[in-house]
């Protein structure tokens, strides 16, 4: 079904060659069009954080640089604000730039999962938890898509790591696909529509995602509705024809007609159906339209503007993870103050590849540190960004930080350690900045860490040993502002952690398996990702999943949780206890102890931030509906509610439940049918089989005491349990025949 009443009249008029032309780009950044026929071209951009706009050249891994354009906070800054109205005011933004540059699709969001704090492009994605990952994923698409620009969601699916990205498969069991690594593309794609969606370069258990009729076809149109176009990762496509048959719609970038040739051959030749072309041609003209008719005449871009919300979003980004004796926020004038770092004057602000950004301004916090103190604060760089030690430069640092009160260190990853297309190899900060903070500390005790990473890094060693720490992230380019905002208590932070801080790499889930090797890695920890790990096995994290510090502290009272038909429904009042105005981001966790199926202690179900003035109280109202309790039971290829009574806690991190709650959920009937197959054990607990079996079995145990005694002995029973049914007709305890019209009588009792 087309979106626009004229695709249907322009795709009648194409030749087979003009469909096939539309099926790749015409350039790097810009599909191919159709004038006489009606069909525009559009342009396309990366994204996601900014709009990387080349109007000459073009290239995906960065080398070039794009028209200046506002660089926000990437998703792993802008993920850290866990509110989704806050990233729809980014999308919103992003949209209004893309229509100042003629941009009609914005590349992103990413929202893969960080499965393991190694991946390369960890600062590009929002989450560990596909909650998370969706909700705000949703959000951005709605901003962008709102001002009449497309988006792409990217990069479905399971591209986890940059090691081997082109070509590795992610061997993946079904549920843990099903579980961890599709429900977000799921949520945004049923929630949003995204014009587009943009497949993964990698493999997904054995078969290139490009060409994965499975994922394409079945799970993201059949099941999740998607009608917008399916755009390749740029040079993801292997083998044209069969990537259009399993749904790829569009080819990026251009292929200067050699792809368009094969797809004309293989219509003719008869290996093709012209029925795919026809669809896929259908697409790419409405997306065309769209993105047409979507743009404004005169749309200019406000610089001021979108520079200072870019400072209000980095804001919000930060993560305040120590703060003793509330060493902060700081008074200017109370005490000298020395900066110490050279990420404070030269801030790494954004990730490396196709995201990066040139620019239109960018703030230090040197800089703004010193504005906003009104003090010629001093500074020291201390160590170099090429991670070779300077012996004078950490002298000289050592001796400004002795002189000060307060040492505001900035230490962080240097670009070179993070970016698209290579994994980091550890998880350490360069070893010369930490050599420099243990003098530090020495020197002068009183230290505020402040970190710029794009993803976690381990802080296990000297956490302990300051007295603050602010993880900075990567903040775009009014950072250095956002920070002297966050230091000198402009604004509280109000920032959580979107994936937990391991107290060493080698506690992480993904450890032995990350990132694979022989092209191929193999998710070993299933579903064990991040907190659903670390909570389930109780293992010490350096800072959990959900936690971040505020400057005020917040109160949980009158929680509340109740069911009603779909829908589990809970209630907090959340009050401000201390003297300033702040945000609180509730977190709802659900587990269901003595699961049937192997399950993570709980899981994040919904999230709310909250702003609430000092001294107020704030109800907080939060739902989420009871089919996202459900596991996916591969057996029966279908999701199932398990009945029981669920926790449901109230929390300020995975870590900090402030109230755990119960409710009691019916529950699907089982997934899997009985069969002559099942055991004794599946049918005693099997709600219509047992009632049956037991009915049948007084029978048995009247005719053949022997078998009454085995049932009745607790380790006998527990023996026979695991007896399949088609063991009992082995032992001769039942027949076949018998067996089965027990297995008629519960389909019938089912029906
Ligand atoms: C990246 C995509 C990006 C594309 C175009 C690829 O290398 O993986 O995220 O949108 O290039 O630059």
């Amino acid at each position: 079904m087309s979106q626009h009443p004229q695709t249907e009249s322009i795709l009648a008029g194409l030749t087979l060659e003009q469909k096939a032309s539309l099926l790749s780009g015409a350039t790097f950044w810009e599909t191919e069009g159709i004038e006489d026929a009606g069909v525009p071209s559009i342009i396309v951009s990366d994204g996601p954080h900014g709009v990387r706009r080349q109007s000459t050249g073009g290239d995906h891994l960065g080398l070039l640089d794009g028209e200046p354009a506002t660089c926000f906070p990437p998703a792993v800054g802008l993920g850290s604000s866990w509110d989704p109205e806050l990233v729809e005011r980014v999308g919103e933004a992003l949209g209004r730039e893309a229509q100042a540059k003629r941009v009609s699709v914005l590349l992103g969001p990413g929202i893969n999962i960080k499965r393991d704090p190694r991946c390369g492009r960890n600062f590009e994605y929002l989450s560990e938890d596909p909650l998370h990952a969706g909700v705000l994923g949703s959000a951005f698409v709605r901003g962008v898509q709102s001002q009449g620009v497309g988006t792409s969601l990217k990069h479905y699916a399971a591209n986890n790591q940059e090691t081997d990205r082109l070509r590795v498969s992610a061997e993946i069991d079904t549920r843990t696909l099903r579980e961890l690594y599709l429900p977000a593309f799921r949520r945004v794609v049923t929630e949003t529509q995204p014009w587009t969606v943009m497949c993964s370069y990698n493999k997904i258990n054995g078969t290139f995602a490009s060409e994965h009729n499975w994922l394409l076809n079945t799970v993201l149109r059949d099941e999740w509705g998607f009608e917008g176009v399916v755009v390749s990762d740029w040079g993801a496509v292997r083998d044209r024809v069969p990537s259009l048959a399993a749904g790829l719609d569009l080819e990026m970038p251009t292929t200067v007609g050699r792809t368009d040739a094969e797809v004309v051959a293989a219509v003719k030749d008869g290996s093709l159906d012209i029925a795919v072309v026809d669809t896929a041609a259908r697409r790419l003209i409405d997306l065309a339209l769209s993105g047409q008719q979507g743009l404004w005449e005169n749309a200019e871009l406000d610089v001021d503007g979108q520079h200072a919300l870019a400072r209000e979003i980095a804001g919000r980004s930060i993560v305040l993870l120590r703060n003793e004796d509330a060493i902060l926020p700081l008074t200017p004038g109370a005490g000298p103050v020395a900066v110490i770092g050279e990420f404070a004057r030269t801030p790494r602000y954004q990730g490396a590849g196709s995201s990066q950004i040139v620019p239109t301004r960018l703030d230090n916090a040197l800089d703004a540190i010193r504005e906003i103190s009104g003090e010629d604060v001093p500074f020291a760089a201390g160590f170099t960004l090429d991670g070779v030690a300077d012996a004078a430069l950490a002298d000289e640092a050592v001796r400004v930080a002795a002189s000060a009160e307060t040492v505001l260190y900035f230490a962080g990853l240097p670009s070179s350690a993070e970016s698209e297309g290579f994994d980091r190899d550890d998880i350490e900060l360069p070893a010369d900045q930490v050599a420099l903070l243990e003098r530090l500390i020495e020197a002068n005790p009183r230290i505020v860490v402040v970190l710029s990473n794009g993803a976690v890094v381990r802080v296990s060693d000297w956490n302990e040993r300051v007295p603050a720490l602010v993880e900075g992230w990567l903040l775009g380019q009014a950072g250095g502002g956002a920070i002297a905002d966050v230091l000198y208590g402009a604004v509280n932070p109000s920032g959580r952690l979107t994936e937990s801080i391991p107290e060493r790499l080698q506690d992480v889930p993904a450890f032995t398996s990350f990132p694979g090797e022989q092209g191929s890695v193999r998710y070993a920890e299933g579903l064990y990702v991040g907190y659903r790990h670390y909570d389930t096995r109780e293992a010490a994290v350096s800072y959990p999943f959900g936690f971040g510090l505020s400057y005020t502290s917040f109160s949980y009272d009158h929680t509340a949780v109740r069911v009603d038909e779909d829908t589990v429904h809970v209630s907090v009042q959340v009050t401000n206890t201390g003297k300033r105005d702040g945000r609180e981001v509730v977190q709802v966790y659900t587990g269901l102890p003595g699961a049937e199926v192997s399950r993570p202690v709980h899981e994040l179900r919904a999230f709310a931030s909250v702003e609430v003035p000092a001294g107020e109280t704030r109800e907080v109202a939060l739902s989420f509906p009871i089919s996202e309790l459900a596991y996916f039971a591969p057996v029966a290829d279908a999701w199932s509610v398990e009945g029981g009574t669920y926790v449901v806690e109230i929390a300020a991190s995975s870590r900090d439940i402030r109230a755990s709650l119960e409710i009691q959920i019916e529950g699907d009937p089982s997934p899997i049918p009985l069969s002559i197959n099942s055991t004794l054990g599946e049918w005693l607990a099997h709600p219509i089989g047992a009632p049956i079996l037991n009915a049948a079995l007084a029978e048995v145990l009247a005719s053949t005491p022997a078998v009454g005694a085995m049932l009745n002995d607790p380790h006998m029973r527990k023996m026979a349990e695991q007896m399949p049914m088609t063991q009992a007709v082995s032992f001769g305890a039942v027949t076949t025949e018998q067996v089965q019209a027990l297995v008629a009588a519960v389909e019938q009792a089912s029906a």
